[in-house]
């Protein structure tokens, strides 16, 4: 009896844990119910005269309270830095960090909710585009800068195939495929070939609108603008200067003015929809006429979030991104 007694004495001592199986096998082998080491001990003890079954009584229970110390050790929450080790409900959770929405992303879905109210439908087009449907549908002449390979990302293989240099080839798509009336809003990325500065990027994003339908006139666009410009910036004197875009007749470039030290600054580009543009999609320019619009999105970013330099929308600088936290 002795020797088994210390026999058992040492392999408890001995135990390694491995992972919650072995622990569960050690416990099972001495402790199980039915067929416990020591369980049986226990049972054999009753055959044992008085003062034999309080000698060995003592030792197995000894032998018993170190087995479940054991046990104990590894499923206490000290231990269960190892993640084998058996699972322990109640452990307060990990805490998740939660990210913030980048300012561009913020403002693009204010863009998208500000136009929902006055029924503007919100679509997407490719970042990849063809010639056709980013420059000539637009009235844009051959000879015209921005095909040159100075501004514009061309395939090499392919020059038909580029990066849309504005999303204003959302137009001609959605035109193509929908009778008016309609009114729609797209906003995506654009590139063009150009030195990055803390004015100008070779990806940035732009929003472009358009709304056409029977008798739409230079007062509805005029109209859209401030209200998009109110929306933004609470009431804001804003000022539309004659210019020329290829696929407006007439064109007008959008100045809101910012106070005495500022002054005016140009936010967007708009017009009416050239009849030649109507026509390349096959709407009769007789009946219906439109209006369009495209603004820079980083650009209304700078001067909303009154940030100085366009670069730091890519830097990825968690400091930056961080504090629009709040705005979601
Ligand atoms: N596509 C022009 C650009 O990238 C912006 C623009 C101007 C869009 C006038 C329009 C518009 O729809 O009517 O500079």
């Amino acid at each position: 009896m002795d020797k088994i007694m210390n026999k058992l004495k040492k392999e408890i001592q001995e135990f390694k844990y491995k992972n919650y199986e072995n622990l569960e096998l050690f416990r099972i082998k001495f402790l199980g119910k039915k067929k416990g080491i020591l369980t049986l001990l226990f049972k054999e003890l009753k055959k044992y005269p008085i003062n034999k079954r309080k000698f060995y009584g003592k030792i197995i229970n000894t032998l018993k309270k170190n087995v479940q110390n054991k046990i104990q050790r590894y499923t206490s929450k000290k231990s269960l830095k190892d993640e084998n080790m058996i699972f322990d409900p109640t452990i307060p959770g990990k805490s998740i960090e939660i990210g913030s929405m980048h300012p561009i992303s913020i403002l693009k879905n204010r863009m998208i909710e500000i136009f929902r109210k006055i029924g503007f439908f919100y679509v997407e087009g490719p970042e990849i585009e063809d010639d056709w449907h980013n420059f000539t549908a637009l009235n844009i002449p051959i000879n015209h800068p921005s095909r040159d390979m100075q501004d514009t990302f061309f395939l090499y293989k392919n020059p038909d195939i580029l990066l849309r240099t504005h999303t204003s080839s959302v137009q001609i798509r959605y035109m193509k495929k929908n009778s008016p009336p309609f009114r729609v809003l797209s906003i995506g990325k654009v590139f063009r070939n150009e030195t990055i500065s803390s004015r100008s990027h070779f990806m940035f994003h732009q929003a472009e609108g358009f709304y056409i339908d029977k008798k739409v006139s230079f007062s509805d666009l005029k109209q859209t603008i401030q209200y998009l410009i109110n929306s933004l910036f609470g009431k804001a004197k804003i000022r539309f200067r004659p210019s020329y875009f290829p696929f407006t007749e007439p064109s007008a470039e959008v100045d809101i003015y910012f106070g005495n030290n500022t002054g005016w600054v140009e936010i967007m580009g708009c017009g009416m929809i050239d009849p030649k543009v109507l026509k390349n999609v096959n709407i009769d320019s007789e009946i219906y006429s439109g209006f369009a619009f495209g603004i820079g999105i980083e650009r209304l970013s700078l001067l909303i979030y009154k940030v100085h330099d366009i670069r730091i929308y890519f830097d990825n600088d968690i400091r930056f991104l961080r504090q629009f936290k709040s705005d979601f």
